[in-house]
């Protein structure tokens, strides 16, 4: 296992900050995890994947573990298993072309397979925790692997256990029940305007929907450098929807399906405070979509952090309410 030493990391994050890291290793399988020493401490240990969901604020000092992209995918016992280093589209694309349902709905999602449950992406109604059974994670300071049920991943609204990062796991293989007869998700506005009841879509064509929505409101990373929905749709109970509406009557409103709970759009907030295609120096918002922060070239992860912080301000000032990143800021 060769360890580069003062390694810079501006090809390994999405948003493109040059920055570098103390020590770095490259995983390629299973037995590149095994050789990693056991002996790092958690908190000098960062596992790396696509890097899309990233803001790297200052050169870090830690040992990076890279998930290098390598595709493995096969079938055990009905369910599709699939290493970490999967590039998470190609498992949409190879479970689809399979006529296998359940995660059509997230196609186009950036970032490695070892990710995606990290913070249980989601998109267009439906997120990893509806099909995942397993995931199966590396002990760094123990040697073993050791599987955790879809339970024991806690998952909530872009959150699990992994987001605590209080134990020496590195997640290697997940495994999710993908069927062909998996129920439909068209509930999302887009997807229901663009099938009509009578017309009953294969997983195919709704991945191919799905992929043409994203890229007419997200901008591609390799152009643009970005790092996904910057903060989280915040939640907030009946009063604050009440207080807002009497001053704002547009603010979009969704269900939870959780009693007293409403979720609100993080973009709106931004776009009411201005900050859709605001830009200062080289860090700024999409203009397409303000839930986008964006690096136009040369901004350090210090701009892009205090551009995030002027934006989360300015919704605090304006609607009494405190987003919350998405994104992992180191
Ligand atoms: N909107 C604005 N201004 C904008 C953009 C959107 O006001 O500039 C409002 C519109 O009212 C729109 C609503 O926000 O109806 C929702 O927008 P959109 O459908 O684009 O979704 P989102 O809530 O901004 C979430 C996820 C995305 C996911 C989409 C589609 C979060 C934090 N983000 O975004 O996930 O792709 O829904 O399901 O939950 C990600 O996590 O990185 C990500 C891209």
């Amino acid at each position: 296992m060769k360890i580069h030493r003062n390694y810079n990391l501006k090809h390994l994050n999405t948003l493109s900050v040059d920055c570098c890291c103390d020590q770095y290793v490259e995983i390629n399988s299973l037995a590149d995890l095994e050789a990693l020493p056991t002996d790092i401490k958690i908190t000098e240990m960062l596992v790396l994947g696509s890097g899309s969901n990233l803001l790297l604020t200052q050169d870090i000092n830690r040992f990076v573990v890279h998930i290098k992209p390598r595709r493995h995918i096969t079938i055990v016992d009905n369910l599709v298993v699939a290493w970490a280093g999967t590039e998470w589209n190609d498992l949409v694309n190879w479970t689809v072309d399979r006529n296998l349902g359940g995660i059509e709905n997230l196609a186009g999602i950036p970032g490695l397979v070892g990710a995606a449950p990290f913070q249980n992406i989601g998109a267009y109604g439906t997120e990893i925790k509806d099909v995942l059974v397993w995931v199966e994670v590396y002990n760094w300071h123990t040697g073993l692997y050791h599987r955790l049920s879809n339970e024991e991943c806690m998952f909530t609204y872009r959150h699990s256990v992994f987001k605590y990062h209080d134990q020496p796991w590195i997640i290697s293989r997940i495994g999710l029940d993908l069927r062909p007869n998996s129920p439909l998700n068209l509930s999302y506005g887009n997807l229901q305007e663009k099938f009509s009841n009578d017309f009953k879509p294969s997983y195919r064509q709704v991945a191919d929907e799905v992929l043409k929505i994203r890229n007419s409101k997200l901008p591609d990373p390799n152009r643009l450098p970005n790092a996904g929905s910057f903060f989280k749709n915040p939640i907030i109970n009946a009063q604050i929807v009440k207080r807002i509406q009497r001053r704002f009557k547009d603010i979009p409103i969704f269900d939870t399906n959780k009693a007293n709970e409403f979720k609100t759009s993080a973009a709106w907030l931004l776009e009411q405070c201005g900050f859709k295609g605001h830009r200062e120096g080289d860090a700024g918002f999409y203009d397409k979509h303000a839930l986008i922060l964006v690096n136009h070239g040369d901004a350090t992860g210090a701009d892009l952090l205090r551009m995030s912080k002027m934006a989360k301000r300015a919704v605090k000032n304006k609607f009494s309410i405190e987003l919350e990143e998405e994104v992992r800021i180191l």
